[in-house]
Formats: C-alpha cells, sequence, structure tokens
C-alpha cells in the first residue's frame, strides 16, 4: 500500500488507470459498481419519502454520483484530487464537484434529508482519512432523522479474496478491512451500523481467467446479494445512521 494514498490520485496516470482500465465496460470492478448501482438506486426509493440531498466524499471519478442520477434532489460531490475531479467533469458526472484540503474546515451543509455516500475509500486510506472522512458524515448528518450513510468495504477480511493472501500472493495494495474495524470507526463517530449489502463473493481473478470468467459473473450475481453470500462478500455496503 502507497505511504500516501491521498497523494496516488494526484497522478494523471493513476486516475487514467482508474477510468479507463478498473472501470472500463465489462471489467470485474464496473460489473460489481452495476450491481450496488441497481441495490443503491431501489434503496434509496425505498428509504426516503423525499429525494435526499446526497454527498460524496473522496468521489473521485464521480461513479456514485453517477449512480444516483435522477433519485436525489442534488448531488456534491468532494475530492482532494484535481485530477479526479476534472476526470468527473470530462465523462458528464451530474452535480457540483468541490476541491477540498486534506487538512482543515470540511464542507457542511444544512440540507435534509441527506445521503453521504464513501465508495472504495476506507480499505486504502490512512486511519486519519478514515476518521476525517467520518467526521465529514457526522457533519452532514447531525442526528438519526438527518439521512444515512452507505460506506464501501472493497476488501472485506472475511471472504475468498484472503487466499491472495494465503497463496501469498498479496500484491503492493493488498490490505484487508473487517466488518468489527469498520463497526468500531463508525461508533467512534456516532453511527449505528443498519445494514450490510454484499455484491461480490468471487474476486478480480474469476472474472478474468478461463474456465472461471465463463460462469462467475452469473453465479457471483446469484449468490452475492443473498445473506449468506452478505455474510462472505469481498465487497459489500455498509448503511449507517447516527445513533
Ligand atoms: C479509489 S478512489 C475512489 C473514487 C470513488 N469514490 C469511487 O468509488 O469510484 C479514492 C478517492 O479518494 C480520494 N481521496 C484520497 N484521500 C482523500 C482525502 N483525504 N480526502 C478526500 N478524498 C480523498 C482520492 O483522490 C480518490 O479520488
Amino acid at each position: 500500500m502507497p505511504t500516501n494514498y491521498t497523494a496516488v490520485f494526484q497522478d494523471p496516470k493513476a486516475v487514467e488507470k482508474y477510468a479507463e482500465e478498473t472501470y472500463a465496460a465489462g471489467t470485474f470492478s464496473s460489473q460489481v459498481s452495476r450491481r450496488q448501482e441497481e441495490w443503491l438506486r431501489g434503496f434509496v426509493t425505498e428509504a426516503f419519502d423525499t429525494a435526499p440531498v446526497h454527498h460524496d466524499f473522496a468521489c473521485g471519478t464521480g461513479r456514485a454520483m453517477r449512480m444516483l442520477e435522477g433519485v436525489v434532489a442534488e448531488s456534491h460531490g468532494y475530492d482532494t484530487s484535481e485530477a479526479m475531479l476534472s476526470k468527473a467533469r470530462s465523462i458528464g458526472t451530474p452535480g457540483v464537484l468541490h476541491h477540498i484540503g486534506e487538512i482543515g474546515g470540511l464542507p457542511t451543509s444544512a440540507k435534509r434529508p441527506a445521503i453521504v455516500t464513501m465508495f472504495r475509500l476506507l480499505l486504502n486510506a490512512s486511519p486519519q482519512v478514515r476518521d476525517r472522512a467520518l467526521e465529514f458524515a457526522a457533519g452532514m448528518l447531525p442526528d438519526a432523522d438527518a439521512g444515512v450513510l452507505i460506506c464501501e468495504n472493497h476488501g472485506h477480511s472475511r471472504s475468498l479474496r484472503k487466499l491472495r493472501k494465503v497463496l501469498g500472493r498479496p500484491g503492493d495494495w493488498f490490505r484487508e478491512l473487517s466488518h468489527p474495524e469498520v463497526e468500531g470507526l463508525f461508533e467512534r463517530h456516532g453511527f449505528e451500523l443498519a445494514t450490510v449489502q454484499g455484491f461480490t463473493l468471487l474476486t478480480r481473478g474469476f472474472y478474468e481467467r478461463p474456465p472461471f470468467k465463463w460462469v462467475a459473473p452469473a453465479v457471483d450475481s446469484a449468490l452475492a446479494r443473498s445473506r449468506w453470500g452478505t455474510r462472505y462478500a469481498s465487497d459489500v455496503l455498509y448503511v449507517a445512521r447516527r445513533m
């Protein structure tokens, strides 16, 4: 894992790789993202009587903002990387994109109801960045009726992904995050977990290598979102509220 995670995404090459390779059409990540989008849009429509204002912390190229287009009243994305924000603009992300600092005051808004998202951030971010992200969420969601926080963990520790470590091929970026660690982070910032939803049991390799790749997406799509699948999913979304 890079020592300064925030600096990684200042590099235009990392931005291009993220947008054009990691999330290219048909990739593992884009298929998981499509499942998340389907679930998220249904969740927001059911959970709120009036369309919420969306605040996406570490929005990057605006993936979550595009997922929620049309089901939220307004959308705001916040990120420390001008390069990521510029990519988000160039691919037509709806809403307002805000460049924020790594330290210092955080944006606030009194509009409610609100939904705060943070996707693909917690796993690789430092403890300081995780705390700052939760501080942002607590500011936007001051009480239990203000709305919900939805966070992605794309490296759940109790999943098949662990095989990479066990087999000795973890790679430079390999990190893991457990449910108790996430719950602990939530609790320290006055949030309690409401629900967890899984999106993939399998890992990227299964989607890329024959013969697995011929069946993996369909099998994974059918199983990962079940209650059992969610328990062992490598990628999950947590929904939390203020206590
Ligand atoms: C892996 S990308 C995820 C982007 C987007 N949320 C998604 O899921 O596609 C991580 C993002 O976190 C941003 N980031 C890193 N450190 C940050 C910080 N301290 N405050 C806000 N954003 C940060 C990066 O610039 C990058 O855009």
